[in-house]
């Protein structure tokens, strides 16, 4: 079983600029965007709510759009995408990946378009909402547990089955000082009043004969006008200096 802890991965830093909360007025007139095209299944639906990367060639900066209801694209003239030579593609779990070249040039729109093939989503690659909501308990054990994701996934918390006893070793671990304190009015998973409920828990969905096959259930993209009339900029640090 893969299991990841975040702290292991690259840093980025991410800029979102939602572009219908942004006057129109403020972008230069001439606007015509410098890269779009069309996402669409491998029977030839539009899909929607698809993020599309762009990527310029040697620099640290990625820009992404997403798609609407016709599967369509574009990158706003006034994004960070500029003129030169760049890869552009998809990177979603449940779907194969895909990228291509493209050449951006200044006064025309780029076009790529981008045929996707469905896989099933792995539980390596499944939120940690994705987990909770597909396992069982009740709310108050699923809100300690999701805490559990704050800094690595949830497959690194399950990647063994424990007993009782470990169990309540890692929470204790995991909560440091907390675990020693009793704070009412909070769910915080390390305040000593959870540990044994939260160990109980864990240990009913991950003891030691427990299977390694964890349930999850996959959540809908967000394909409405709200959630995908966005521009995301990322930008990779490098490590160190
Ligand atoms: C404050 C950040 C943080 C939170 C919250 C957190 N962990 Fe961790 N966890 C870590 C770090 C860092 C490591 C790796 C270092 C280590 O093993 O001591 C780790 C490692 C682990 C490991 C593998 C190491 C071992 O001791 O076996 C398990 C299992 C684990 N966490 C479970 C949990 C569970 C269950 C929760 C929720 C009750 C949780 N974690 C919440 C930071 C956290």
């Amino acid at each position: 079983m893969k299991a990841h802890l975040y702290v292991t991965t690259a840093f980025t830093a991410l800029a979102l600029a939602a572009a219908s909360a942004l006057p129109a007025t403020t972008f230069a007139a001439d606007g015509a965007p410098l890269l779009a095209g069309r996402v669409v299944s491998s029977t030839g639906e539009p899909l929607a709510g698809i993020p599309v990367k762009a990527h310029r060639d040697g620099s640290p900066i990625t820009v992404a759009v997403y798609t609407d209801a016709k599967g369509e694209y574009t990158f706003p003239a006034w994004s960070a995408v500029a003129p030169g030579a760049y890869s552009v593609g998809i990177e979603l779990p449940d779907f194969r990946h895909v990228a291509q070249p493209v050449a951006v040039s200044a006064g025309k729109t780029a076009k790529a378009d981008f045929t996707l093939t469905a896989k099933p989503l792995a539980y390596e690659d499944a939120t940690a909402s994705e987990i909770i909501a597909g396992l069982p308990g009740t709310d108050q054990q699923k809100v300690l547990f999701s805490q559990c994701s704050n800094c690595h996934t949830l497959q690194w918390a399950l990647q063994a089955g424990r007993t009782k006893e470990d169990w309540i070793r890692v929470i204790k671990k995991m909560a440091g000082r907390a675990a020693e304190q009793e704070t009412p009015g909070t769910y915080a998973f390390g305040q000593k009043q959870f540990v044994e409920p939260l160990a109980e828990y864990l240990t009913s969905i991950r003891g030691p004969d427990s299977s390694d096959n964890i349930p999850f259930k996959q959540r809908p993209r967000p394909t409405d006008a709200a959630s995908a009339n966005i521009v995301v900029t990322e930008y990779a640090l490098p490590r160190g200096g």
